[in-house]
């Protein structure tokens, strides 16, 4: 029998305290009628499950963080990494698992941007539906979060978003509606901030209208740890579960305003019911991992590491490492030649303790890790050698203890670091972000990399010897002034603790870089969208660019970028051909695009076909172009294939704020094929009719002169 139909035996009491967590990771059990209790557990890219008194972090496998795991544009990889999470999650007795992690990248400067996986709404929920597809196919949930518009750490439990509906809609809802509708995940997680004023967590229009009026969601919401503010307005908005518990004291609020009538008993059934549900889908059974007794600095016993499946999910951590890593410029120096005698110098502390992941509650202890120091000494043997080259805080990997100022040092290690180098045939410069600066609760001020290693990166640019810069960080920064003195400069992301093996791999050629760009590298912090004040201030934040965020807003001011959208380099050459464009069915919006890839290099490589559709001429400013397909493609040398995209409804069209409905506006559209938003090889023009289902735009002649209220707050948009 499902537990749901037990709810008519609960007593307000027992229905009240289902609708708040036990402690900080369970739902509340229900001993009187055998509901056990559900265990939730971080995060995306690996498990944290804290045991015993000590809260001990049981090892898991660190895969690549959701922003590099995204780089691989690789949704059936996307989904087998899901997949072993969900394993792990098994054995450690992890019933849900809070990820993953959807926001848009709306600013580089945004601490979480290694937990999200893009700047683009379609990338995003494409891959985050692959994501919770392979999670759940274990038996395990997804939480998908940040429900919405949670896009900063800046004043993250108190800022209010400002924005207007086709904003919302159009990008910060969009990638959660994608999948919802395309892969039912168990919940969904909402955000701190408030929307138009009113928290997320007690928002009637995102958490019923929207949620579960219009998109039919019937899976369970439930809070960020703390978000909730107001227990009741935010059981009547439509959250169910607040997390973690109160110990009972929002339990008797539910209970005493159901008692005065300010609460009706059917929102607290409503959510009851949900979390049954849930425990229903979770069928909580003991994870095997936990019952065997982990002490603080125990390793994994061989029958943890079986049960974890530790070493087949190290080498797919490894195997996604290396297809997210993103090649993004090449003289020809990559890949090296691994017979070769040439004298390499490996430089950075970085090489030695490699950035893996970010830092917040997303963290990760890994159950080992591959350090670019091993993996190419390993390959290289006395070839290599190697020099710190700049200072880094002693770390585990998920917490990296900060570095005091010590000019002197400083200097002293870069000194050593160049006079290595400069008696070397090729030099390879590991640098990135420390920890602080991808971490939860925090923005990052600036983009830049920390000064001492910009300092070395100057000096070894001005020898006469190749530099190859491969750079950990899980955001955008700024290359200035070594970039162009480089030959050649390879991003990791944060890619969890097969980065090592996967960087000497590539470095050597034996694997191809397989990662594209998921957000744009701009060439300053002030080209960015939503400056200076992106963050906001007083408590509020703006969100006055509208539709126009990463490429979109770049393309839109036709503004120069370091690195575009998409952009990524193979060590093979690909040509994009023979472009055809079918409109399968006009009213309906369906077309076929399909093009020819070919690989016209001497070795095995991936391209990713992009396809971005444009609506040059319409009632409201669109962005020139917007992401509508992909299709990465494994080909050997002089292999061709056609990458086939089909596109139909809401691919062309954009959301009309005097309705708040998605509409097509009749007239041309571009479909361009490229290999980024800035390198787009072939286009088609085509025509389609008004979309007939929806009413006629509102002519501006036509719109009432009233003042409207811009943002949308929690009684939803105001309607013209
Ligand atoms: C944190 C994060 C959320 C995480 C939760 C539990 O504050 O915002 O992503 O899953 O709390 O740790």
């Amino acid at each position: 029998m499902p537990l749901t139909d037990l709810l008519p035996q609960l007593s307000l009491a027992e229905k009240a305290a289902l609708l708040s967590g036990d402690g900080d990771w369970w739902t509340q059990a229900v001993p009187r009628l055998a509901v056990p209790a559900v265990e939730l557990g971080d995060g995306p890219h690996g498990l944290r499950t804290e045991t015993g008194k000590d809260m001990v972090w049981l090892p898991s496998t660190c895969f690549p963080t959701l922003s590099a795991l995204a780089a691989t544009w690789d949704r059936d990889l996307v989904r087998e990494v899901a997949a072993a999470i969900g394993v792990e999650a098994r054995a450690m007795g992890v019933h849900l698992v809070l990820g993953p992690g959807v926001n848009l990248k709306r600013t580089p400067l945004c601490g979480r941007n290694f937990e999200y996986p893009s700047e683009d709404p379609w990338l995003t929920g494409r891959l985050a539906a692959a994501y919770v597809d392979g999670l759940q196919s274990t038996g395990v949930g997804a939480c998908v979060k940040h429900f919405a518009a949670n896009n900063q750490e800046t004043d993250r439990t108190r800022v209010s978003v400002e924005a207007d509906e086709r904003t919302l809609r159009e990008l910060y809802l969009a990638a959660f509606e994608h999948v919802v509708h395309e892969a039912d995940p168990w919940a969904l997680m909402c955000s701190y901030n408030r929307v138009g004023g009113t928290y997320a967590s007690a928002h009637p229009w995102l958490l019923t209208t929207v949620l579960r009026d219009e998109w039919g969601y019937p899976g369970l919401v439930v809070s960020d740890w703390d978000a909730v503010h107001d227990k009741v307005a935010s059981v009547r908005a439509g959250l169910d579960l607040e997390m973690p518990g109160t110990g009972g004291r929002t339990d008797a609020e539910v209970v005493e305003a159901v008692r005065r009538g300010e609460l009706d008993e059917a929102d607290v059934d409503r959510a009851a019911r949900r979390v049954l549900h849930l425990v229903d889908r979770a069928h909580p059974a003991p994870g095997p991992l936990r019952g065997l007794g982990h002490r603080p600095g125990d390793t994994l016993t061989p029958t943890q590491e079986e049960l974890l499946g530790a070493a087949a999910h190290h080498e797919l951590a490894r195997r996604a490492a290396t297809a997210s890593l993103t090649l993004v410029r090449n003289t020809g120096v990559l890949p090296l030649d691994p017979s070769s005698p040439a004298r390499i110098a490996l430089v950075g502390g970085y090489a030695r303790v490699p950035r893996i992941q970010g830092g917040g509650s997303a963290g990760v202890r890994p159950t080992r890790v591959d350090t670019p120091l091993d993996a190419l000494s390993a390959a290289l043997g006395d070839r290599l050698v190697t020099a710190e080259g700049y200072r880094v805080g002693a770390s585990d990997y998920y917490q990296e203890q900060p570095v005091p100022t010590d000019p002197d040092s400083d200097e002293a290690l870069a000194d050593e670091a160049v006079a290595l180098a400069a008696g070397s045939d090729v030099v390879v410069a590991v640098v990135g972000l420390p920890l602080a600066a991808d971490s939860e609760a925090v923005d990052r001020t600036d983009l830049a990399l920390p000064a001492a290693q910009v300092s070395l990166l100057r000096r070894l640019v001005a020898l006469d010897v190749p530099l190859v810069v491969v750079l950990q960080a899980g955001s955008a920064v700024t290359m200035d002034p070594w970039h162009d003195g480089t030959a050649a400069v390879l991003l990791t992301g944060l890619a969890g603790q097969g980065v090592g093996q996967a960087l000497a791999d590539v470095l050597l050629g034996r694997a191809d870089p397989g990662g594209r760009l998921t957000e744009t590298y701009p060439l300053s912090l002030a080209d960015s969208p939503g400056m200076p004040a992106v963050t906001g201030e007083r408590g509020h934040v703006v969100y006055g660019e509208g539709v126009l965020i990463g490429y979109r807003w770049y393309d839109a001011l036709d503004r120069p970028v370091r690195y575009p959208f998409g952009h990524g380099l193979s060590y093979t050459t690909f040509t994009l051909d023979d472009l055809h464009v079918e409109v399968l069915d006009a009213a309906a919006g369906r077309v076929r695009c399909a093009v020819q890839v070919t690989n016209t290099g001497a070795r095995p490589g991936t391209q990713v076909v992009q396809v971005y559709v444009g609506d040059p001429e319409s009632a409201v400013h669109r962005p020139v172009r917007e992401l509508k397909g992909a299709v990465k493609v494994a080909l050997d040398p002089g292999e061709r294939a056609r990458a086939v995209v089909e596109l139909a409804g809401r691919d062309f069209a954009y959301v009309d704020a005097t309705s708040g409905a998605w509409r097509r506006e009749g007239g041309t559209f571009v479909v361009e094929v490229g290999v980024s938003s800035r390198d787009l090889v072939a286009r088609a023009e085509i025509e389609l009719p008004d979309d007939p289902g929806l009413p006629p735009v509102v002519r501006d002649e036509d719109l009432p002169t009233a003042p409207v209220a811009w943002a949308v707050g929690g009684d939803g948009p105001a309607r013209v």
